[in-house]
């Protein structure tokens, strides 16, 4: 592995760098190559947009850094640690510093915002509780001041399933800073929103990724949003790494140029 054609120091070299760390990763479902000798590093504190047309791999990166999957070939070290050999205890401890946001929210609709949001801290209590006051007052503070910070503190009663779509993503974001991550991956987590939703989402994600230093990886369709928010883009397509660069030296042009469909939707 040494003298690879990366300029990625190693973990070893400098331990605690990368939040994220892939190295000639190989991922295949059946005959289907998915991911082909994928490198890829997040720093601590960084926000690196993942772009790429459906099927170009992103979710499946997304789940090998998370566990979900596990590679044939390459390595990947997610906050030092490899998720595919650590024990399931490992496994959970590393899940609990690492926050995952989806398109689909993932919310409970029948609850209100303040219940999803104190269900992110579910995994610190012994027992499942009923109800917003069957809940430590400490983690109810700490659930509006979550709400807060994704501007939802007014809607908090409010049960999910009335909300928009962009006010459940934000609860869905407060619901795992509970967790006090280190490290979050959204998956296309406003590819279902509207512009302005869309664009009040991902401020909110830097913002937060900035104040209290959370990595964060997210992969994005849409070229615009991710230049505007993301500190390094990385493009992928059918499997492969075909750019990797700050975003502030990148154009929107040359962006779609390498992301191959011409306009910059989803292909
Ligand atoms: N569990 C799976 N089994 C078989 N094929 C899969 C599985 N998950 C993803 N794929 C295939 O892998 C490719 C990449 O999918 P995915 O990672 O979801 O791409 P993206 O998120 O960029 O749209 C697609 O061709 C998809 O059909
Ligand atoms: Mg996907």
């Amino acid at each position: 592995m040494r003298g690879r054609r990366s300029a990625i120091p190693t973990a070893a070299e400098e331990p605690g760098r990368y939040a994220v760390e892939m190295r000639g990763v190989h991922k295949a479902f059946g005959a289907v190559t998915v991911l082909d000798d994928v490198d890829l590093a997040v720093r601590r504190g960084e926000f690196v947009g993942l772009v790429g047309p459906s099927g170009a791999g992103k979710s499946t990166l997304l789940r090998l850094v998370n566990g979900m999957h596990t590679v044939e070939r390459g390595s990947v070290r997610t906050l030092g640690t490899d998720p595919a050999t650590c024990s399931r205890r490992g496994l959970r401890a590393l899940r609990t510093k690492v926050g995952f946001a989806f398109q689909q929210f993932g919310l409970v609709g029948r609850l209100s915002a303040m219940e999803n949001v104190l269900m992110g801290a579910l995994a610190t209590l012994r027992w499942p509780r009923y109800g917003v006051m069957s809940y430590p007052r400490a983690l109810r503070v700490a659930a509006l001041e979550n709400l807060d910070r994704v501007g939802m503190a007014d809607q908090r009663f409010q049960r999910c399933d009335t909300l928009s779509g962009g006010q459940q993503q934000r609860v869905a974001v407060a619901r795992t800073l509970m967790q006090g991550p280190q490290l979050i991956l959204a998956d296309e987590p406003v590819a279902s929103l509207d512009p302005a939703s869309s664009a009040l989402v991902l401020d909110i994600l830097r913002r937060i990724s900035r104040e209290d230093d959370i990595s964060v990886l997210c992969s994005l369709h849409q070229v615009e949003l991710a230049l505007a928010n993301a500190d390094r883009i990385v493009a992928l397509r059918a499997g492969r790494v075909v750019l990797d660069e700050a975003a502030d030296t990148l154009t929107a042009d040359r962006l779609r140029t390498v992301y191959g469909t011409g306009d910059g939707t989803d292909g």
